[in-house]
């Protein structure tokens, strides 16, 4: 009598310990098999960050958010190619003679966070 309860008891353990790890394996499959595709590329999402660390929006606007004293870029990407915008931070003077806005150097904007802020302008479409 005693020894069938063990036993019951035994198995009813086993079956819990299953389910528990039937149901883990399944939640791994979820969320490792079919891996949610990145929403921005990380070099754009970079570039962003670039882009609010050096104040462009003081003058620019993107999507109605910034300063008014600058052209809007929120299209800038289908303007300009990514050279031109690169031109644009290094030196606006040579892409427009008496341009009013700061030159950003390389010890501003590194040559690897100027191509990251090209590539979120360039996504902006
Ligand atoms: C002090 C204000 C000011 C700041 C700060 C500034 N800009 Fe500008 N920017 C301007 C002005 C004015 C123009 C228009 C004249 C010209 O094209 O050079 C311009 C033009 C541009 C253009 C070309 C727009 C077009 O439609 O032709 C781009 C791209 C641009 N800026 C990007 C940036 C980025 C990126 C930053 C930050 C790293 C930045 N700007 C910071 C004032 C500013």
């Amino acid at each position: 009598m005693h020894q069938k309860k063990t036993v019951f008891l035994a198995l009813a353990l086993v079956g819990v310990l299953l389910l528990g790890a039937l149901t883990l394996s399944a939640n791994a499959q979820r969320s490792g098999g079919r891996k949610p595709q990145p929403k921005t590329n990380p070099l754009v999402a970079q570039g962003k960050k670039v882009y609010d660390a050096n104040g462009c929006a003081a003058c620019h606007a993107i999507a109605g958010k910034g300063g008014k004293s600058a052209p809007d870029l929120t299209r800038i990407g289908k303007e300009h190619k990514a050279d031109w915008l690169g031109v644009q931070i290094r030196d606006p003077r040579k892409n427009t003679p008496g341009s009013t806005m700061p030159a950003y150097g390389p010890e501003q904007i590194s040559d690897k966070d100027l191509k990251a802020l090209v590539a979120y302008l360039s996504s902006l479409k």
